[in-house]
C-alpha cells in the first residue's frame, strides 16, 4: 500500500495543500510550449467521431489543445486536419471550399491537400508560383474503428495508435459518446478516479433494499466511506478499493485505473466483462471533450431496482443540443450550467435523489464544472480519500518535468501494448489475498472476453 507523501505544505486555512501553484499551472495548462500540452502531443488524441466528416461535406471547426484547427474529409475519403489560418494571409480555412481532394481557401484561392501541401496557388502567374515551398500546418490523422486520432507532436516521430482495450472493438461492438465539459480536463478527469463518490453523488439516496440482491454493487450502500489502496502502474495509476460483504471471508473490490496521459478506467460494472475507457480531452484549459468507450456486451453496475426499473436519477443516456459550428458547438448537453442542470428540488428534498440531477453522465458534469473553469487548488482540503487523485497529479507532474528536462519519453508511446493489461470493474475475492494477486488472477481468468486482446501478462 502506498501512501501520499511528498511536498505537502499548509494551505492559509490549515488544511493540507498537496499541489502546490507550479505544480497546479503546470497540469492544468495545456497550449503550445506548456509541459503539460508537450506530454499531451506525445500521443494519438482520440477527437471526433468518423461521422462527422463527410467526404467532400464542410470543414468541421476542431479545438484540441488550446488550437484551433480544421477538419475535412477530402473526396477520396482522407481526414485532414490543419491550422485553421491559411498560410498565405490567415484567413479562416473553416469558409474553405472541400473541393477535388483538398480545401480551397475562399479569400485567394490557395488550395490544400489533407497533408497540408499547397496544391493550387491561382491568384499568381505561373513564374510566381511557389506552392511547393508552403505547407498549411497539419497533423497526421487516423481512423479506428468510428473515430478520428490526431497526432499533434513532432510529426516527423509518429507513435502507434494506443492499444486500450475498448478502442480496439470494431465499431459495431462500441458504444461510444462524446460530450463537452466547461472546464479545465484535470478537474474533469480527477471525478473518474474518485471512488468515494459514488455513494453520494450518484448513490446518496438509493437504500439498499432497491438495488437487486445479486448486484454487487449493493456493498457500495452499505459501506460508504471504502478503504483503498493506491499504486503506481506501468501504464499511469490504479486503485482498489475495498469493503466487507456477508461473507467473513471475502472482500468486494472496485478496481479502476488512470492511464497517460488523459484516459480512466471507471470501475462501474463487471471486471471480467468491463471494457471501458474514457478520454478526458482538453479542447483548450478551460473546456474538455470527453470520448467515452466501452463494450456493449459489458455488464453495468448499479442502474436498475429489483423490477428491473430504472433506479430514480441512474440513467446513463444524454440529450444533446445540436452541434453547431461554433469551437465550442460540439457535443453540448441540453442540461446544462445555464438551466441547473435541470435541479429537481423537490427530488432532492424528498431524498429520491440525492443531488436532485438525474443522469449519472450529469450529475458528475455538473459538480466538476461548479468548481469553476480552472479549480482554484489553494481551496482544496485533500483528504485520505484523495490519495488516487494526489497519486496521479503527482505521475503527471513527474512525467511531464521528466520529459521537458530529460527528454524521457512518458509511458506507453512506444511501447502502447502495456495500457492492454490494464481493465477496470468490481469482483469478490478472498480476504487473505493480495489485492494486487487478486487483480491479475482475475485478468488472467477473463483475459480477451472481446476476442480481440492479447492475453494479459
Ligand atoms: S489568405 Fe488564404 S489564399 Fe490568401
Ligand atoms: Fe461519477
Amino acid at each position: 500500500m502506498l501512501e501520499t507523501k511528498g511536498a505537502e505544505t499548509k494551505n492559509n486555512r490549515g488544511g493540507l495543500k498537496l499541489t502546490t501553484t507550479r505544480e497546479s499551472q503546470l497540469l492544468t495548462q495545456v497550449g503550445p510550449g506548456t509541459a503539460m500540452g508537450n506530454l499531451m502531443r506525445q500521443y494519438w488524441i482520440p477527437a471526433a467521431k468518423s461521422s462527422e466528416f463527410l467526404a467532400d461535406g464542410d470543414p468541421v471547426r476542431l479545438l484540441l489543445l488550446g488550437e484551433k484547427l480544421i477538419a475535412f474529409r477530402d473526396s477520396s475519403g482522407h481526414v485532414g486536419v490543419m491550422d485553421h489560418r491559411c498560410p498565405h494571409r490567415c484567413a479562416s480555412l473553416f469558409f474553405g471550399r472541400n473541393e477535388k481532394d483538398g480545401l480551397r481557401c475562399v479569400y485567394h484561392g490557395w488550395k490544400f491537400d489533407a497533408e497540408g501541401n499547397c496544391v493550387d496557388m491561382p491568384n499568381l502567374h505561373s513564374h510566381q508560383d511557389f506552392k511547393e515551398k508552403v505547407k498549411a500546418k497539419a497533423y497526421k490523422a487516423k481512423e479506428r474503428n468510428g473515430l478520428v486520432w490526431v497526432f499533434m507532436g513532432d510529426q516527423q516521430k509518429v507513435p502507434p495508435l494506443p492499444q486500450l482495450e475498448p478502442a480496439l472493438l470494431d465499431e459495431g461492438e462500441a458504444r461510444l459518446f462524446f460530450a463537452m465539459r466547461e472546464c479545465n480536463w484535470l478537474q474533469a478527469l480527477e471525478g473518474d478516479i474518485d471512488t468515494s463518490h459514488f455513494s453520494f453523488l450518484h448513490g446518496g439516496s438509493l437504500k439498499i433494499d432497491q438495488v437487486p440482491e445479486d448486484n454487487p454493487g449493493k456493498y457500495q450502500l452499505l459501506d460508504r466511506a471504502p478503504n483503498y489502496h493506491v499504486t503506481d502502474m506501468e501504464w499511469g495509476t490504479m486503485y482498489g478499493a475495498f469493503r466487507p460483504t456477508e461473507d467473513p471471508n471475502q472482500h468486494y473490490w472496485r478496481v479502476a485505473q488512470f492511464l497517460f496521459p488523459f484516459w480512466t478506467m471507471p470501475p462501474d460494472g463487471d471486471f471480467d466483462h468491463h471494457i471501458v475507457a474514457r478520454a478526458w480531452v482538453p479542447m483548450d484549459d478551460t473546456h474538455t471533450m470527453v470520448v467515452h468507450l466501452s463494450w456493449k456486451k459489458n455488464i453495468q453496475g448499479v442502474r436498475v431496482d429489483r423490477n428491473g426499473d430504472p433506479l430514480p436519477g441512474i440513467i446513463m443516456g444524454m440529450e444533446y443540443l445540436p452541434n453547431s459550428t461554433d469551437w465550442y458547438g460540439r457535443w453540448r448537453l441540453a442540461a446544462n450550467a445555464s438551466n441547473d442542470y435541470m435541479i429537481d428540488r423537490e427530488a432532492q428534498r424528498n431524498d429520491e435523489i440525492f443531488t436532485g440531477i438525474t443522469g449519472l453522465h450529469l450529475q458528475d458534469q455538473a459538480v466538476t464544472e461548479s468548481m469553476g473553469p480552472i479549480t482554484d487548488h489553494e481551496w482544496e482540503h485533500l483528504a485520505p480519500s484523495d490519495r488516487m487523485i494526489t497519486r496521479t497529479r503527482r505521475n503527471l507532474v513527474k512525467a511531464a518535468r521528466a520529459l521537458a528536462e530529460e527528454h524521457k519519453l512518458p509511458p506507453g508511446v512506444e511501447n502502447p501494448d502495456l495500457f492492454l493489461a490494464a481493465r477496470s470493474g468490481d469482483f469478490l475475492a478472498p480476504r487473505d489475498v493480495d489485492w494486487m494477486d487478486a487483480y491479475w488472477e482475475r485478468m488472467r481468468a477473463s483475459a480477451n472476453p472481446t476476442g480481440h486482446l492479447k492475453a494479459a501478462e
